[in-house]
């Protein structure tokens, strides 16, 4: 196979996790004898120190062109205070509607071993995975009319969710949840806002035409406390933009680490692929940063963007090996006396049993 991967490193952490990803890309090529031609191009805070829009031109026009992208971060507090135009952020916003990904995949399971590294009890989340579906392109992300006062007394965002726009990404998740436990559980707050009463009215006519697949709903607040208390009980969790946001980030303390999550947008052209977590600049240029959750992101690259399921199934098999065979980042590293592996020994770790096929126990 032949394929162009665009990839953008961006802020902080992103180009060592990104470096990370394209080690491991690279061993998937070799073993597999594919030929993956990646290139690197600037974006976020990276784009505007250079004194470029946060997605400049030729960074835009790459993305379309290749099969699929590769995120690594952005965002830097260098541009913290600036209006949208001029922050980091703004490129992945406008990359996510350029490449129409209008649907997110957010996997998060509790990888054997890691039962205890995170903040809940081990007996609580062990076992537990979940897939959370999140709405990429529209909700209050997007939604016009925004703006600030000028004399900064007042600021406004608009939540707009349409009929289509519901009922595509419902009905991604419910495709998911018939390849997976078959729930899907739709996040709204139809308590209280009209766009989350469209959202329960949608999903319901969605899920009729899915019969062999259980729906309930929660509001927003009620599965923030039961992600937390239960989070076995969840299959697919189906959410609008800023819902999902949240919830995905709360997701990363369950399995025990936000660096652990990796995300594919699809839905579009070719397909964006990221990381969860965000650019961590305190924890930049130390080597450091666990490259987990991009190295999964190539790994959903693999199997959604080129249909390359045993390459998939590979990477995901060395992950769970490297970690299996005890090797923590420093964000895992709850163990007293056992020493923090660096990112990029790790890397080395899961590359070194991709190139061997590691097998799920090994
Ligand atoms: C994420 C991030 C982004 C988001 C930011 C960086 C714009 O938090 O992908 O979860 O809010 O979508
Ligand atoms: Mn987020």
């Amino acid at each position: 196979m032949q394929a162009t991967i665009a990839l953008l490193p961006g802020d902080g952490i992103g180009p060592e996790v990104t470096a990370a990803a394209e080690l491991v890309l690279r061993t998937v090529g070799d073993r597999f004898g594919h030929t993956f031609t990646m290139t690197s191009h600037t974006v976020g805070g990276a784009a505007l120190r250079a004194g470029r829009p946060p997605l400049p031109d030729e960074t835009r026009a790459a993305c379309l062109a290749a099969d699929a992208v590769l995120l690594g971060a952005v965002g830097d507090p260098a541009f913290d205070r600036g209006s949208s135009e001029g922050r980091p952020e703004t490129a992945l916003l406008q990359l996510r509607r350029t490449l129409g990904v209008f649907a997110n995949l957010r996997p998060a399971r509790v990888w054997p071993g890691l039962e205890d590294g995170g903040a809940f009890k081990a007996d609580r989340v062990a076992g537990a995975d979940m897939l959370i579906v999140r709405e990429l392109t529209g909700g209050i992300y997007y939604g016009e009319p925004r703006g600030m006062a000028d004399d900064r007394r007042s600021a406004f965002n608009t939540m707009r969710y349409t009929r289509p726009e519901i009922e595509r990404i419902a009905e991604i998740a419910f495709e998911s949840a018939s390849a997976r436990r078959s729930r899907v559980t739709s996040v709204d707050k139809a308590n209280v806002l009209e766009t989350s009463r469209l959202w329960r009215e949608v999903v319901t006519e969605v899920g009729a035409r899915y019969p062999n697949v259980t729906l309930d709903h929660q509001y927003v607040d009620a599965c923030a406390l039961l992600l937390a208390t239960n989070p076995k009980q969840f299959d697919v969790v189906l959410s609008g933009n800023l819902f999902g946001d949240i919830l995905s980030d709360e997701a990363g303390a369950v399995v025990g680490s936000l660096g652990l999550l990796p995300s594919a947008g699809i839905g579009g052209r070719g397909g964006l692929f990221e990381p969860v977590h965000g650019s961590a600049p305190t924890l930049a240029g130390r080597d450091a940063a666990n490259p987990i959750g991009a190295i999964a992101s190539a790994a959903m690259l693999l199997r959604h963007a080129l249909g390359a399921h045993a390459e998939a199934d590979a990477v995901e098999r060395a992950i769970g090996s490297a970690l299996a065979a005890g090797h923590r980042t420093a964000d895992l590293v709850t163990a007293r006396g056992r020493v923090p592996v660096s990112g990029s020994a790790m890397a080395g770790e899961i590359a070194a049993r991709v190139k061997d096929g590691a097998s799920p126990e090994a």
